[in-house]
């Protein structure tokens, strides 16, 4: 029978602690379609920051200019005095820590392989291996559906550590709040009801956790811990290792680093499916995240989809007559299984044009 040990991706945190050289599977290949470069250059000017407090209370007009400004140029931005207590952000930030240090054997309870071997999402693990040579990423996750709340699956939720599952539980109550928050700002911006963008996310749109952890790499100069990609969901809430950068963002075909931040501010940005809602005003910016010699990393990825049976498609609102739909009309789940395909390909960046009239 022939070799199919390959589907099977390791733990790149075993991989880490036993290979001088990372194996084929993970290097950049000779022609890196979005530059092979990995060191990325500084930004021009710090990353805008939002005070969404003042934002959302009284639609502050320099803080609406300021993010209109960062969506139209960046695609991502960071908030602060966004209610979120720092305590909290901390307990989610060890708790995810603790649940990466476990042994492997413990953190299989949460196995993203049914049976040892049929992948799914949900769960600790690794992407699926759909070819033999695709690139693997130089990280491992834990991939939650934390909404619906009806939709929980708590046999892939860590009990060990003990406060896992009450942290993540508060932590994604007040990302739900910042979401509204800054869905209600975008609407003002693009003149849109105030609750035009949140009335997109019914009862059913999902709401997933990612924790990913990046183990030290011994060749960050070959070796990328996430593909380029531009993320899939409507809006993105990353919670950021305070001390290791990483997260590396394209702009005209210059790859920016996003400096580690201990400000207890929320990085944002925003994703494909809310790009083709907005009819492409602002796009869901591509990123990337490289990986570090000697320290490890870990970020906490909140992500807002919108039900998978419902149709995206530009608003009717944004359109005019010498504004057309830019993008085919696809609904969620469709959507999903096209970028899932792109990005295993290496073409995570391209999905977007792709989904153009
Ligand atoms: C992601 C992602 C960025 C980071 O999980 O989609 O882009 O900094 N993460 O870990
Ligand atoms: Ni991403």
């Amino acid at each position: 029978m022939a070799d199919e040990s390959w589907r099977l991706p390791n733990s790149v945190q075993q991989l880490a602690a036993i290979v001088q050289e990372p194996p084929s599977q993970y290097l950049l290949r000779e022609q890196e379609p979005l530059g092979g470069n990995l060191a990325g250059t500084e930004m021009p000017e710090p990353i805008p920051t939002i005070d969404l407090g003042l934002l959302s209370a009284s639609n502050d007009p320099e803080e609406a200019a300021k993010l209109l400004s960062a969506l139209q140029t960046w695609g991502f931005f960071k908030v602060s005095n966004h209610g979120m207590e720092t305590s909290m952000m901390d307990s989610v930030m060890t708790a995810s820590r603790e649940f990466f240090h476990l042994p492997l054997e413990e953190k299989k309870k949460c196995s993203n392989l049914i049976d040892g071997k049929h992948f799914q999402v949900e769960g600790y693990g690794n992407d699926h291996v759909r070819t033999q040579d695709q690139r693997l990423d130089w990280s491992d996750r834990l991939h939650l559906t934390v909404e619906p709340e009806g939709g929980r699956n708590l046999a892939h939720w860590p009990t060990h550590p003990k406060s896992f599952r009450d942290d993540l539980h508060e932590y994604a109550l007040k990302c739900k709040k910042i979401k509204g928050d800054i869905l209600r700002a975008m609407a003002k911006i693009l003149k849109l009801d105030e609750d035009c963008l949140v009335n997109q996310f019914n009862s059913n749109a999902p709401t997933f956790a990612r924790f990913n952890h990046f183990p030290p790499c011994p060749r960050p100069d070959l070796v990328l811990g996430i593909k380029p990609h531009a993320d899939f969901p409507a809006l993105t809430v990353l919670l950021m290792d305070r001390d290791v950068a990483g997260l590396q963002y394209l702009r005209d075909g210059t790859w920016y680093n996003v400096p580690a931040a201990c400000d207890h501010t929320l990085l944002i940005n925003i994703g494909l499916t809310m790009e083709i809602m907005i009819n492409g005003i602002f796009t869901g910016p591509v990123h990337r995240v490289v990986t570090n010699a000697d320290k490890e990393r870990i970020s906490v990825a909140m992500f807002y989809g919108v039900d998978p049976d419902h149709e995206i498609g530009p608003i009717a609102h944004l359109l005019r007559d010498e504004q057309p739909a830019r993008y085919r009309k696809m609904k969620a789940k469709d959507l999903l299984v096209a970028q899932l395909e792109h990005f295993s390909q290496d073409r995570g960046a391209q999905i977007a044009d792709a989904c153009k009239i």
